[in-house]
């Protein structure tokens, strides 16, 4: 084997190091592009399939609504308030009465509205109906009552909790 001068070994090695160092550079680009890729593409999926699970156990979480004012509701008139994240209303009936139950039709979650001159709670999606005062569904294609809660009137306020 003839001899190799020490400068021309010293070079052919520092050229193969740079390649090797070039390689991993763009592998590492493209590593870095895959994940900020990846990144972009599934956070929202995570929102977006995480979501329903979040509401949930934020709904679970709501045990009470307070009403400032609302004991000055007349009545035969009713209140659209949030119970945590879901539409509830608050009625006061005309012997006095208050009731609180949830606006979320059962049938397939449409909001509901409180009708007193018909003296009924009515879905306008399919038709559904409901007895104000107790919240049973009595007509129409809607499976279950209207979620009940209990109410407390207060000074100045009404105070609605989860029965
Ligand atoms: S969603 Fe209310 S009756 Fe269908």
């Amino acid at each position: 084997m003839p001899d190799v001068p020490a400068t021309e070994h010293t070079l052919e090695q520092t050229e193969v190091t740079t390649d090797a160092t070039r390689r991993t550079f763009v592998a590492l680009g493209i590593g870095a592009l895959g994940a900020c890729y990846a990144g972009l593409i599934g956070y929202p999926v995570y929102q977006y399939l995480a979501t329903p699970a979040r509401k949930a156990a934020a709904q679970g979480a709501v045990t009470q609504a307070v009403l400032d004012g609302a004991d000055k509701l007349p009545p035969g008139s009713s209140l659209m308030f949030k119970f945590g994240t879901t539409p509830a209303m608050l009625i006061h009936h005309t012997d006095g009465s208050w009731v609180a139950l949830g606006a979320v039709c059962t049938h397939l979650a449409c909001t509901v509205s409180y009708e007193p001159e018909q003296s009924r709670i009515y879905c306008a999606c399919h038709g559904g109906v409901y007895d104000p005062k107790t919240g049973q569904n009595v007509a129409g294609p809607p499976p279950k009552p209207l979620t009940r809660y209990s109410v407390e009137v207060q000074d100045g306020r009404i105070v609605v909790t989860k029965a």
